[in-house]
Parts: C-alpha cells; sequence; structure tokens
C-alpha cells in the first residue's frame, strides 16, 4: 500500500498582535465576549510590507530548511487558499518562481476554504506518484483581513491572517492517509462573494448555522477517519482540529471522549485562520515537540461550502 508521511512543516505570521482590547476600539465588543464565546484573545493581521506571497514564501521555506531538502526535489507544491495576492496566476505558481521549484512541478491553488490544507495534502498524494518526485511541499494560507467586514463585530472579531506549509513524502510503504472529504453546498450560511457578483467581497456567515453544521461535522469527520484506517482514537497521537471556536471544539471532544491533553490548539493566540489554521497548529506542535517522529496526527477541517474533510498524518 503506497501513502505519505509529514516531514516537517513551517509557519509564518505577521507581525501585527491585534487583541481583543484593540478590537474594543473598532466595534462594540468586549475581551470577555470574545474569550467566551470563541476562546480568541489575540490574532494577527497582515501590515505594511507583508502579503499573502511573503507568508507562503517564508512558510515554505521554513518547511524546506527543516526538511533539509532542495527545491529540484519538489514534485507538488499546491497552496490551500483563497485570498491570494492575485485571482490568478495563482499562489503555487508565484511560489515556483520564487522558490526556483522545476518547471515541471505541479503548482495549483485549490480552494476548499477552511478543509482546504487536508484537500491539498490528499491530492498531494495523488499527485506525487504520477510526477515522479517524492516530496510535495502543501500550504493553507490565508489574508483573511482582505475579506473582512470590519464593521461587523460578530465576524471581524473571529479572523486571522498567516500561513502554514508541510513537506510531505509519497512512499509506497507509506500509511495511506484515510482521508475523508465531503461538502453541502450551502452559501446562504457562510460565503465571501468575490468581486464581480456587486456585493461587498467580504465574509457573510450565519455564525449559529455553521456552529450547528460544525458540531455535527467535526466528531462525524473523526470518526470516519478512525473507522477507515480500523484503529481507534488511542491509536491517535494528537488530534489537530480547525481552529474555528474553541466551544466547538470541545464540544466534539466531550462528544468523542477524547483525551484533551490530545486536543491542544492555538486559536487563543491566531484566531480563525481558515486554511492556514491546520498546518499552523501542526507547526507549532512539532516545533513545540507535542508530534514526533512516528506520531500520528489526526486532522479535521470543515468551512464555507461547506466542506469537511480529515486525515490522519504520521511524522517521518
Ligand atoms: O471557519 C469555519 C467557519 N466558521 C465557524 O465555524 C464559526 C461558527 N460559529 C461561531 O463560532 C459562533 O456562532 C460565533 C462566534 C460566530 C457567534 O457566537 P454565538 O454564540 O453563536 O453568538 P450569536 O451570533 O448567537 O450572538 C449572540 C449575541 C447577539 O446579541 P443579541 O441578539 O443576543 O442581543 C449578537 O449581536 O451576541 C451578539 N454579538 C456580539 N456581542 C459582542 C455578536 N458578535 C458580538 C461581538 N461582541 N463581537
Amino acid at each position: 500500500m503506497s501513502g505519505l508521511k509529514l516531514v516537517s512543516t513551517g509557519a509564518a505570521i505577521p507581525a501585527e498582535v491585534v487583541t481583543n482590547e484593540d478590537l474594543t476600539r473598532r466595534v462594540d465588543t468586549s475581551d470577555e465576549w470574545i474569550v467566551s464565546r470563541t476562546g480568541i484573545r489575540s490574532r494577527r493581521w497582515c501590515g505594511e510590507g507583508e502579503s499573502h506571497t511573503s507568508l507562503c514564501l517564508a512558510a515554505a521555506r521554513q518547511a524546506m530548511e527543516q526538511a533539509g531538502i532542495g527545491p529540484e526535489e519538489i514534485g507538488v507544491c499546491l497552496v490551500a487558499t483563497f485570498t491570494g495576492d492575485r485571482m490568478t496566476p495563482g499562489a503555487a505558481t508565484i511560489l515556483q518562481g520564487k522558490l526556483g521549484l522545476r518547471e515541471d512541478t505541479v503548482c495549483f491553488d485549490l480552494n476548499a476554504a477552511c478543509a482546504g490544507f487536508i484537500y491539498a495534502v490528499h491530492t498531494a498524494s495523488r499527485l506525487l506518484p504520477v510526477n515522479g518526485r517524492r516530496y510535495g511541499l502543501v500550504l493553507g494560507a490565508e489574508v483573511l483581513t482582505r475579506v473582512t467586514d470590519f464593521d461587523d463585530r460578530s465576524t471581524c472579531v473571529l479572523f486571522g491572517d498567516g500561513a502554514g506549509a508541510a513537506v510531505v513524502e509519497w512512499g509506497e510503504d507509506y500509511p495511506d492517509p484515510c482521508t475523508v472529504m465531503g461538502c453541502q453546498a450551502r452559501d446562504e450560511v457562510l460565503c465571501v462573494p468575490g468581486i464581480h457578483t456587486g456585493e461587498e467581497n467580504v465574509i457573510r456567515m450565519d455564525g449559529q448555522a455553521v456552529f450547528r453544521f460544525a458540531v455535527e461535522a467535526l466528531p462525524r469527520c473523526v470518526e470516519e477517519v478512525l473507522a477507515k484506517a480500523g484503529v481507534g482514537p488511542e491509536a491517535v497521537d494528537r488530534f489537530v482540529f480547525h481552529q474555528a471556536n474553541q466551544r466547538i471544539i470541545d464540544l466534539a471532544v466531550r462528544k468523542l471522549k477524547l483525551p484533551v491533553e490530545k486536543c491542544a490548539g492555538n486559536i487563543d493566540h491566531t484566531g480563525n485562520t481558515s486554511a492556514a489554521s491546520i498546518p499552523l497548529l501542526l507547526d507549532e506542535l512539532v516545533s513545540a515537540g507535542q508530534l514526533k517522529q512516528g506520531q500520528r496526527a489526526l486532522c479535521v477541517g470543515f468551512g464555507a461550502g461547506l466542506t469537511w474533510a480529515g486525515a490522519l498524518l504520521e511524522l517521518r
């Protein structure tokens, strides 16, 4: 059986820390409301000199350095995002040039919102054997401040900017990531309209509807990945869930009776970074020695679409 391992991670977040207190000067909100409803205490917002490209480049370089591989060894470069610097060419093609990836590297962006990183890892696992080179560079990156309505207190307090990267390796004797993916077309509950619609191009969300979807989709996704892998939760070393809302995660953890020490998150200082959320958390865990060689992380993302995706990733 062929499959994929996680080799290394990288992360880049903007310099500017925006605290809940800072937000109280923009909208009618409070630190108490934001913390108790979401678990978020601060987030990072891109400022001058920072961009989607600069975040992607920094995260990608870090992951490649950690892996000890050069650009010529990468066969596939995928960026999960919906907030790139340009509508086209995509962020992955920009990385091809800036990182000096070979011209036959498969480079493209994909948009599966907050589930995008898992979609991208899965896609890399299928493209690498065709490409013939073992290593893939997979990123989740967002500059959500570009599509944030700063007058809408129910969304502007949630989102942050950042980029997370991973080098993955395909191998004939590597484990199947046991990916599960799906979607329901429900743009009425979560949508960024785009530039051509006449509507303001900002995040529109029915928070409660998304919440109800998430507390059902997240545990279901965990169970489906475990069933596909034929293992129980005890075989998983870390649960890495999309950092959308601490309450969603707490409810899922309780429902699945997972050990809380295996479910540490970072939403308190990142906010919701959509596609970047899972790779940013993976990087924190790897950097802190909380996800080690040979250990497995069960990752689940969910978001606009509505989409969801889960996978079991082993660190090489
Ligand atoms: O990335 C994946 C997609 N996104 C998600 O997963 C988000 C899922 N949803 C959520 O996380 C939550 O629904 C929110 C955090 C967005 C909102 O929390 P909630 O507990 O569902 O609040 P609510 O929308 O029911 O609003 C409750 C009250 C309302 O006031 P009234 O009508 O009760 O007087 C809101 O106007 O809270 C008010 N409110 C706020 N108050 C202070 C809404 N936003 C704020 C705010 N500060 N920032």
